[in-house]
């Protein structure tokens, strides 16, 4: 039973995640690049159950870890602090942001796949990549609830996996399990379950201000277990794309 959150990154997706994690008792270790004491204000809204400290001890001081970076920084993730611990992978590949890397670009890897080669002595899952930080922080639901989202989840690693459903499950959402790392592909930008699902149709001809309000107060749209497998069933390699 996860008692404490590591995150190593601490932005949109780290915050939400540490915000379901505190919400739902647990203690959140947060980290970033520039130093803990850049993380007081979040520290602060999070109350006694979080404290800031330094990738390398996030790494240590998590049941389960939460790898929450831009992609192009995931070989600077502490593998020696992490080996032996479960990592949850939330990054996706935006060539934009993170540079070409030839071995996602061919389809070779996955980008969970390079991660998990980073971290050798770690069993990587990844979850959380195919929501927006929006959403994920106000579409959690308690188990059994009637308009409950499911994520997927995908890794190499069984009792790793196992792990993970059931912190998705502590911090509000069902988990898919889709496979491997390998098949990680079909959580991918680009895909059918990637973030649409998730969100209402947004309107057409809003201004950047409406278009801002319009992200940030419209609810989520809750998408089953049932549907995430339907979505994923119907990915096809070919829908998968890195230019988003
Ligand atoms: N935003 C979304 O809605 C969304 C949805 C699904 C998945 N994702 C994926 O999740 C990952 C994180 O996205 P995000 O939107 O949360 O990014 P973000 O808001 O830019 O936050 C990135 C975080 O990573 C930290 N970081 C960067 N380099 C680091 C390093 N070498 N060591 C430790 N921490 C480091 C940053 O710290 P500093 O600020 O100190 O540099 C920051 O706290 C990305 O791979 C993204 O593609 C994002």
């Amino acid at each position: 039973m996860t008692k404490t959150l590591g995150l190593i990154g601490s932005g949109m997706i780290g915050g939400a995640v540490a915000r379901l994690a505190v919400a739902a008792g647990l203690d959140v270790v947060l980290s970033n690049s520039r130093g803990p004491e850049t993380l007081a204000d979040l520290v602060a809204e999070l109350g006694d159950h979080a404290r800031a400290v330094t990738p390398e001890e996030a790494a240590q001081a998590g049941d389960l870890v939460v790898a929450t970076v831009p992609l192009k920084a995931y070989d600077r993730l502490p593998a020696a602090a992490l080996a032996g611990r479960t990592v949850i992978d939330t990054m996706n590949y935006y060539p934009d942001r993170d540079g070409r890397l030839a071995e996602l670009d061919s389809g070779e890897l996955t980008s969970s796949a390079l991660v998990q080669r980073h971290l050798a002595d770690s069993r990587v899952v990844k979850a959380f990549n195919n929501i927006d930080f929006q959403r994920l922080a106000t579409s959690a639901r308690p188990s059994g609830a009637p308009d409950r989202t499911a994520l997927p989840i995908a890794g190499d690693d069984p009792g790793a996996k196992a792990d993970v459903a059931r912190l998705l499950d502590t911090l509000g959402y069902d988990a898919v399990d889709i496979g491997t790392l390998a098949d990680s592909r079909r959580s991918q930008p680009g895909t059918p379950v990637y973030v649409d699902p998730y969100l209402a149709p947004r309107p057409e001809g809003l201004n950047q201000e409406e278009a801002r309000r319009w992200f940030f107060e419209t609810p989520g749209v809750p998408v089953s277990a049932e549907r995430v497998r339907e979505l994923i069933d119907a990915t096809t390699f070919d829908a998968t794309t890195f230019e988003n």
